[in-house]
């Protein structure tokens, strides 16, 4: 076959700061999915992209070629609104858990495709696969009747979906070009727009555990990621959130399960019930559902009757005894005073250490591993209290736990106060 262009043109146009035409883009997605440019080369263009940056017209069409690249999903004959959420990933963020059950109470469905942890942010498939019995994988056929019998469903995207972007993310991943806002924003929007969503709440991270370190970049990944959905006729919202902080109390897999069942019965850490029933009410007005009370379907057990549906139609038993891991360490606070700081990036990458998380994409990751909080920002602590529980099958890996943590927390004198606020900004 010939080929419409050079490999060696695009990397050197984007390398000197050039644009591409929209043809230069469909072909470089197209030849990239096919295998007729070389993992190399994409690696010199994403570094480029990296570094040089693309225009609004650029990433449109990098999105729409990359959503081109497989199939698209519909859902118009549900005959109801549909919404998702998408988080840019942080450390204990569970949210996903009892918020696709929540919406789904208020007759929204919910087609919530996931994915898996890599490196210090946690992937909401690995937390559900500590449910005894409970499977990610369903065909699209499954999927669609468990929104129409359940109203909720959290799986793995199927393998159809944006295969452009399986590609490029892995190759992302191993070449230090993740972090480039063109590129997170092409490749989470192709797959939300390829998947046939109706409605999209984004929760965009900021801060230590998150991609965005500053609220500058934040803005603008969400900023790109809104027009790319309203392009794209996806009606898109986005929330920026504090990162800097582990969500809630727990960060690994049965832990944060079990943390989220807690809010499913009406309870758990406020910071957790704030962000679901912020992302509840947007999520519902954005699919057109107004006066709905989520917080109050929390309360009441109409959330987790859903719940214990969207968990049985995937073979997992919402009761059954969630693993616990064999071996513990207790961390304690070492002043008195009030905690104003505790590192995010520190706590993920030590429950990632305990085995909670993965380096490579075949290791396995332990259920039963990670950190337990016992205080969160602007609480009084005493020096001898216990502040963190590190959890472990492989107690080997408590000292490697340790060293990340060594500066993750942070005493102030009497009276101070921690500066975070967990919602920053609403972007629409
Ligand atoms: N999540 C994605 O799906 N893609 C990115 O590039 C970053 C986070």
């Amino acid at each position: 076959m010939t080929e419409a262009f050079d490999a060696v043109d695009i990397i050197r146009i984007k390398r000197d700061r050039g644009t591409l035409t929209l043809e230069q883009i469909d072909w470089t997605i197209d030849a990239y999915t096919r295998g007729a440019i070389a993992d190399e080369q994409m690696s010199a263009l994403n570094m480029a992209i990296l570094l040089n940056g693309m225009d609004r017209t650029e990433i449109f069409r990098w999105t729409a070629a990359m959503i081109a690249s497989g199939e698209r999903m519909d859902f118009s004959s549900l005959g109801r609104p549909t919404s998702d959420k998408h988080s840019t990933g942080g450390v204990g963020d569970k949210i996903t858990l009892p918020l696709a059950p929540l919406v789904a109470v208020f007759g929204v469905a919910v087609p919530q495709l996931s994915g898996r942890g890599l490196g210090h942010t946690g992937g909401t498939l690995d937390k559900l696969e500590s449910i005894p019995g409970w499977r990610a994988q369903l065909s699209n056929e499954d999927m669609m009747r468990q929104l129409a019998e359940v109203g909720a469903v959290i799986c793995a995207a199927g393998a159809g979906l944006a295969p452009a972007d399986k590609k490029l993310y892995a190759l992302r991943d191993v070449t230090g070009t993740v972090e480039a806002i063109p590129l997170i924003a092409s490749s989470i929007m192709s797959k939300k727009i390829a998947e046939g969503t109706g409605s999209l709440v984004l929760d965009v991270k900021v801060g230590s555990g998150a991609f965005m370190k500053d609220i500058a970049q934040a803005r603008e990944l969400a900023e790109t990621m809104v027009a790319l959905g309203k392009d794209a006729g996806v009606n898109t919202v986005a929330l920026l959130t504090d990162m800097s902080t582990p969500l809630g109390l727990t960060a690994g897999n049965a832990i944060e399960v079990e943390e989220s069942v807690e809010v499913l019965a009406g309870g758990g850490p406020s910071d957790v019930v704030e962000l679901t029933v912020r992302l509840a009410e947007e999520m519902l007005a954005c699919a057109g559902v107004h006066g709905a009370d989520p917080a109050a379907a929390l309360k009441d057990g109409r959330a987790m009757d859903v719940w214990n549906r969207m968990i049985e139609a995937q073979g997992g038993d919402p009761r059954a005894t969630l693993p616990v891991a064999k071996e513990s360490e207790v961390i304690l606070a070492p002043a008195d005073g009030v905690l104003v700081g505790l590192d995010a990036l520190a706590v993920g990458v030590a429950a990632w250490r305990l085995g909670a998380g993965r380096a490579r994409k075949e290791d396995q990751v332990q259920a039963g591993a990670g950190v337990r909080l016992h205080a969160k920002p602007g609480a009084q602590v005493r020096a001898g209290e216990p502040l963190m529980t590190l959890l472990t099958d492989t107690p080997d890996k408590f000292d490697r736990a340790r060293e990340a943590l060594a500066d993750a927390v942070v005493i102030a004198p009497e009276g101070s106060r921690p500066a975070q606020q967990l919602i920053i900004d609403r972007i629409a």
